[in-house]
């Protein structure tokens, strides 16, 4: 039988992460977020590339610590090619291919929105894996779309947003509101004690499968504006009811387009990834899309959600199943697509 050790490596965002992966079982996850980026509101890319570079041996190091392995015993490199902030990418990539070379093993390159779709297909128990194909609906900070999956690497984007992302929803909310950032974990807690029908906003409207979040945003700004020229308290005295509406109001959103994309290609088996999937209503919905729809659904577990190196440690170890390994001159793509 085989023993496969991959080291992955991801940097494409404000999170420095390493994992180390056996045989599609993870042995260590370990992750360096940039708490820089808090005080300005939004993760600033020239702050995120310094970060990188000052984390990377470290995180390294500590992956290879807890997984209790020795860099000689591992077979591959595998690490975030793209899509992303170049200068974040560029630090992965640079470590990545040096340290393959060092050791003299292959090198695979992993696209970091396939990697948040195969996420479900590291080994943990309790977690059932999606059978071919499925619908993955990848949403984040950075991405929201909806994935037609027919294999491993036959993938085909169905729907994706013209403007912002969901979390960046979210998280431009919560400015608005004088929240912390990011702001969707902290408009999920409020909106559990609020009154998800106090406000109405009017959903955007989008032709098929794709999403706008830009409009919703400005309609929030709009509302907060109008309001608290009548109220200055009227966000203190009604922050979980405007949460719990915004909440509503992106769920409706992201619900509408999953039935229309399950109708329109047939596929039951609803999966989703990215850091809005720790959302509290979002599971809550697809659950009930269970009895609703007749769905099945799959929410992978909340430290794969969000940008970690496990992900790119499985598209890594897919990858070199198959034989699929980078060139050496190989380049960060800062749009690569699916
Ligand atoms: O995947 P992720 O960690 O990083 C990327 O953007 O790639 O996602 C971060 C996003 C942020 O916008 C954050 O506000 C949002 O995920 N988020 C949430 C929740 N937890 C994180 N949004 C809504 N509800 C949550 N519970
Ligand atoms: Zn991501």
């Amino acid at each position: 039988s085989q023993n496969i050790y991959i080291l992955g490596i991801e940097s494409s965002c404000d999170d420095t992460a390493a994992s180390v992966m056996h045989n599609g079982k993870i042995l260590s996850n370990v992750i360096a977020s940039q708490k820089i980026h808090e005080e300005y509101g939004g993760v600033v890319p020239e702050l995120a590339s310094r970060a990188h570079q000052q984390n990377i041996v470290p995180v390294v190091a500590q992956a290879l610590k807890k997984a209790n392995i020795d860099k000689s015993q591992l077979n591959a490199i595998a690490f975030t090619r793209g899509p992303g902030l170049m200068g974040s990418l560029l630090v992965g990539t640079s470590f990545a291919k040096s340290l393959a070379f060092g050791l003299d093993i292959p090198l695979i390159d992993v696209n970091h929105m396939q990697a948040h779709i195969l996420a479900h297909f590291i080994d943990e128990e309790g977690f059932n894996k999606p059978p071919f194909p499925f619908l993955a609906m990848t949403i984040s900070g950075g991405h929201t779309q909806i994935v037609k999956v027919s294999s491993y690497f036959d993938m085909e984007v169905i729907g994706e947003t013209i403007d912002d992302a969901v979390g960046e929803a979210y998280d431009k909310s919560g400015k608005i509101l004088g929240l912390g950032y990011p702001a969707g974990p902290e408009i999920d807690k409020r909106a559990k004690l609020g009154n998800p029908k106090a406000f109405k906003f009017t959903k955007p409207k989008v032709d098929g499968l794709n999403f706008s979040f830009s409009g919703l945003k400005t309609a929030i700004l709009y509302f907060i504006q109008k309001e608290t020229k009548a109220n200055p308290n009227f966000i203190d005295e009604n922050i979980n009811d405007i949460c719990a509406s915004i909440q509503y109001t992106i769920i409706g959103i992201l619900i509408d387009k999953l039935k229309l994309a399950s109708k329109e290609t047939g596929i039951k088996h609803i999966a989703i990834g990215g850091g809005v999937s720790a959302n509290s209503g979002i599971r809550q919905a697809l659950k009930n899309g269970e009895s609703k729809f007749g769905w099945t659904t799959y929410v992978p577990k909340f430290e794969f959600t969000t940008d970690n190196a496990a992900m790119i440690a499985i598209v890594g170890y897919l990858k070199y199943l198959e034989g699929n390994f980078s060139e050496q001159n190989i380049t960060a793509s800062a749009r690569l697509k699916i």
